[in-house]
Formats: structure tokens, C-alpha cells, sequence
């Protein structure tokens, strides 16, 4: 690095120390120095808004204290402990990570980047942001929301979503950690990112590099960082069948095991393939989960949901058993639900709001 970059590397670094130290934002992942708790904050803070996260942090600490209550736990109250947090891999990997951490790790959250990577669901930001929190470690974490601030700061225009620049963006940050406040450091800038350097409008009236911001100096900020054009983000349809026996229960499947979703219940049906109706498509769904021919009937009510990859319509049509009765041919389980079954069961926030869709169209 230049002694011009180095200059600019150390102010910066003193500038957003002293500036976290007066504006830290109060959250209660920064009360605690249990490793445990602090990893529970970053696998739900993996996609997820801190406002939405700190409910559901607090609730599933009540739930699951420690890594032997978690490990412990089914993995069906896990997961109903995520219910509408979304991601649910998230929950699914780290229940997997704290079995292996109460078996082979004597309950302690390992300590270095190989350990920690090993586990499922830590990749390199979330074990720069636990082994930099938890232990004090001098490694970076370094996400979208950092890359923007060092592609400001630096006036870095290399693609911040390409891989090899994202490289690049790692070694510049791990340049910056300081030895011994690597824990503020990197929380400084995750809350300079999230209040102050945001991708639109950011507040440099208030920001601690501003004086030494390139980008401020040049009135970039609207144009860095530079982020390469990903394809437009494609539309699916899927159709789900609600199908009632005599004492008016639900029919319910669970999906499988691996991909979207995995191991939550839903309405029986599937995507709808190009050029297939919608009734077509949950009469072959329905055969291809439950072995069942169904008669379509009645549209109901639909739901729009936004995926990171697509935007899915979801339609609820009335339904009919006409032949068969239900058995698991591509589903690993499925039943017969009352509302209060509905309630205990895991879903995704899609399926849920199919549900409450409705209840509400029902009356
Ligand atoms: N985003 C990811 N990790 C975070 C943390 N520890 N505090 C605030 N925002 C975050």
C-alpha cells in the first residue's frame, strides 16, 4: 500500500473507532459475550434486518439457552422457532453446527477460521464477524454493506459483486482491523453501513471519514460502488389444493427432506410448469406427492411472494379426492390438521399467508 493509502487506511480506522464508541447502536447481541449468543445473532442477521432479528434472537434464547438445549432440541421446534424469519436453512444448519459443537467441541464455539468454517452455515463473513466479536480475533467480515463503504471510501471502481474483486475488497479489509479492537472495528462498520453510509442517500454530514471519503470528495457517493448487472429476476407460478375430509380437517403434506424449504408443512400441489393450467398441474402434483386423483375445482384466493431469485404467485383452488386415498410417494409425511394443528406446525411465510388468505375467504 502507498503511504498516501496507508495514511488514509490509519485515520480512517481511529475516525470509526471513536465514532462507534459515541453511536454504537444499542442491541442485544452487544450485551452479551456468551459465543454462543453471539453466534445465534449472526446466522439470524445472515438476510434479515436487525429490526426484524432482535424478537426472534430474544425469543429462540429463551427457547434455547445453550448449545446443549439446542442441539438437544427436534428439529421441528427449531424450525417452528424460525417460522417466518425466513431462510430456513439458516435454522436447519445451525441445528446441524450445535449438535456438532455439543459432541465434538465440548460446547464451546471453536475459535479459529478453519474450526468455525467447518460447521454448517459459516462461511467467511459470518466467522469474521464471530471470531472477530466473540474472541477478540483480528479477521474481517466483509459483506455487501462493507464493500460499499471501502469502494467510497477508497474509490474503488472494481465491480463490487464480482468474485475477484470481492478478493480484492477482502484483502484491503483485512488490512484495516485493527490488532486489538478488531470486535469494535468491524461492528463500526457494519453500523456505518446500516445508519450512515447507506446505498442511497447517505448521511455524509454525519459521517467520521467524510473528510477523507474519496468519494465524498468527488461527490461519487451515488455512483460507487460500481455493482455489476445481475438477470431480471424471473416470475413462477404454483398451485396448492385445499382438500377437506368428512370432519372438515385439512389435508397437509411435508416437503422433502433437501431443497426449497426443506422439512416444512405446506397445502399439497407444486410449481406450474409453461404452458400448463393450473388445475392440470395440481392434478399431477397431487398424483406425483400423495398418489391421489383429485377433482379441481373453485379458485380461492392467491398470494404473491418475493424469493431472492424469483417472485412467486401461489393459488389456492378447492379440491376434491376422487380416487385413491393419501399415501407419502413424494412427500416423507403428511396428515389431516385442525386449525390447531395448522398453528403448531412449521411453515414458510408464504404458505402462512396462503392460509390466512383463506381463513379470510372463507369468512
Ligand atoms: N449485521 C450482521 N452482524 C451484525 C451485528 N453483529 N450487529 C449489527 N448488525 C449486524
Amino acid at each position: 500500500m502507498t503511504s498516501g493509502k496507508t495514511d488514509i487506511a490509519g485515520l480512517f480506522r481511529r475516525r470509526l473507532l471513536a465514532w462507534y464508541r459515541r453511536h454504537k447502536r444499542l442491541l442485544p447481541w452487544r450485551e452479551t459475550s456468551d459465543p454462543y449468543r453471539i453466534w445465534i445473532s449472526e446466522i439470524m442477521l445472515q438476510q434479515t434486518q436487525v429490526d426484524t432479528v432482535i424478537p426472534y434472537y430474544e425469543r429462540f434464547l429463551k427457547r434455547f439457552p445453550d448449545v446443549f438445549a439446542l442441539a438437544r432440541a427436534p428439529l421441528h421446534d427449531v424450525l417452528k422457532a424460525w417460522e417466518n424469519l425466513g431462510y430456513y436453512s439458516r435454522a436447519r444448519h445451525l441445528h446441524a453446527a450445535a449438535k456438532i459443537v455439543a459432541d465434538q467441541w465440548d460446547g464451546r464455539v471453536p475459535d479459529t477460521p478453519a474450526a468455525i468454517k467447518a460447521l454448517p452455515g459459516i462461511g467467511d463473513y459470518t466467522a469474521g464477524a464471530i471470531l472477530s466479536i466473540a474472541y477478540g480475533r483480528a479477521v474481517p467480515a466483509v459483506d455487501g454493506n462493507v464493500r460499499r463503504i471501502l469502494s467510497r471510501v477508497f474509490a474503488i471502481e472494481e465491480p463490487a459483486n464480482d468474485p475477484q474483486a470481492q478478493k480484492h475488497f477482502y484483502v484491503l479489509a483485512a488490512s484495516l482491523v485493527p490488532a486489538r479492537s478488531a470486535s469494535d472495528f468491524n461492528q463500526a462498520l457494519m453500523d456505518l453501513g446500516a445508519t450512515v453510509c447507506r446505498a442511497r442517500h447517505p448521511a455524509c454530514n454525519v459521517c467520521p471519514a467524510a473528510s477523507l471519503c474519496l468519494a465524498n470528495r468527488h461527490s461519487w457517493q451515488e455512483r460507487l460502488p460500481v455493482l455489476r448487472r445481475s438477470p431480471a429476476v424471473c416470475r413462477r407460478e404454483a398451485v396448492a389444493a385445499v382438500i377437506r375430509n368428512d370432519q372438515g380437517l385439512l389435508l397437509v403434506v411435508q416437503r422433502p427432506a433437501a431443497g426449497l424449504l426443506a422439512s416444512l408443512w405446506k397445502l399439497p400441489g407444486g410449481f406450474v410448469a409453461e404452458g400448463k393450467t393450473g388445475a392440470v398441474a395440481l392434478r399431477e402434483a397431487l398424483c406425483a406427492e400423495l398418489d391421489l386423483s383429485v377433482r379441481v375445482g373453485r379458485r380461492l384466493c392467491f398470494v404473491d411472494h418475493v424469493y431472492t431469485h424469483f417472485r412467486l404467485t401461489l393459488v389456492a383452488y378447492e379440491a376434491r379426492i376422487s380416487k385413491g386415498s393419501p399415501r407419502e410417494l413424494g412427500c416423507p409425511s403428511w396428515r389431516w390438521a385442525s386449525p390447531a394443528d395448522l398453528k403448531k406446525l412449521p411453515m414458510s411465510r408464504v404458505d402462512r399467508k396462503l392460509l390466512e388468505a383463506l381463513a379470510g375467504a372463507d369468512g
